[in-house]
């Protein structure tokens, strides 16, 4: 019974791994972090926020801003970073996949990534309203070369086993702070966030925040983006590339064009990256 049920549990799991993904570990300065994604009911606590394997696929999804259900785990906690270092988001598990002859990591190549920080109050991050206007974008990843259905993301370097080191302000004032990161997924329409947010206690001899006006709320960032630039045509501006086929889909309503009629540049959603 136990291990049927084990069996079943493990298989759907793997259904989930095989399309999505999230940060299993982090790397940040020098210390490794657990991404506590299997463990809601842990109480060791955690720098990371509750997450699960379910895409976000709508804009107004308030689970845009931390993914689902980005509360705090019991006993959450910060990890200490000097401004200006890399924050190393580890995808992958450590067992080897049959099917991959590899760990299973993020389950799509093709998308941009992006992450953004939060100044919390004095008090924490952990009552923080995640769908307010605090964010500011501190880094970002997207199309490296060739087309949106065909070219090489930096995502790919994540789906092959690649950890992702995430950049942050050296001129930010010392602080605790929420740091979002997310892949987008264009591989399947339609379109798939997937956020992963991190608690950090930042140090450093920085006086820097970004103004009032540099903020955005998640949701919120992108519709306006995605309006703004992602329009080939008209109608709704939200494309997705199918993976197999060149073809990118814009729906509704539905219009396909070959890839030979792509623009070669991605335009990155949401905010440009805060200089500090
Ligand atoms: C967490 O605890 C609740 C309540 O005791 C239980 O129903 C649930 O299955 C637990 N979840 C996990 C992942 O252990
Ligand atoms: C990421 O973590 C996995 C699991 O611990 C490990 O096997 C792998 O080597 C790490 N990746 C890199 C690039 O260090």
């Amino acid at each position: 019974m136990l291990l049927c049920a084990l069996a079943s549990a493990f298989a759907s799991l793997l259904a989930l791994v095989t399309a999505h993904g999230g940060a299993m570990h982090y790397i940040i300065d020098g210390e490794v972090y657990t991404g506590n994604w299997d463990d809601l009911n842990n109480t060791d606590g955690s720098i990371q926020r509750q997450w699960n394997w379910g895409a976000v696929s709508k804009l107004d999804d308030p689970y845009l801003a931390c993914g689902n259900n980005g509360v705090p785990h019991a006993n959450s906690y910060y990890a200490p970073i000097v401004a200006g270092n890399t924050i190393t988001a580890n995808y992958s598990f450590d067992t080897v996949s049959e099917s991959l002859g590899r760990p299973w990591t993020f389950g799509h190549p093709y998308g941009p990534m992006l992450a953004y920080m939060a100044a919390c109050p004095e008090e924490g991050c952990e009552s923080v309203d995640l769908n307010a206007p605090i964010w500011f974008k501190v880094w970002e990843a997207g199309l490296l070369s060739g087309t949106w259905a065909k070219g090489y993301w930096a995502m790919k370097d994540v789906f092959e086993g690649a950890e992702l080191d995430i950049s942050t302000p050296t001129s930010l004032k010392p602080g605790k702070y929420i740091l979002r990161h997310e892949m987008l997924n264009l591989q399947t329409g339609p379109a798939q966030w997937f956020p992963n947010c991190i608690q950090l206690e930042v140090s450093g001899s920085g006086d820097s925040l970004p103004s009032t006006g540099e903020l955005v709320a998640f949701p919120g960032a992108y519709d306006k983006d995605l309006e703004k630039s992602f329009t080939i045509s008209g109608g709704s501006p939200w494309f997705y590339v199918t993976h197999g086929s060149e073809t990118v889909s814009q729906t509704p309503p539905v219009l396909l064009i070959t890839v030979t009629d792509l623009v070669k540049a991605y335009p990155m959603p949401g905010p440009a990256v805060w200089q500090g």
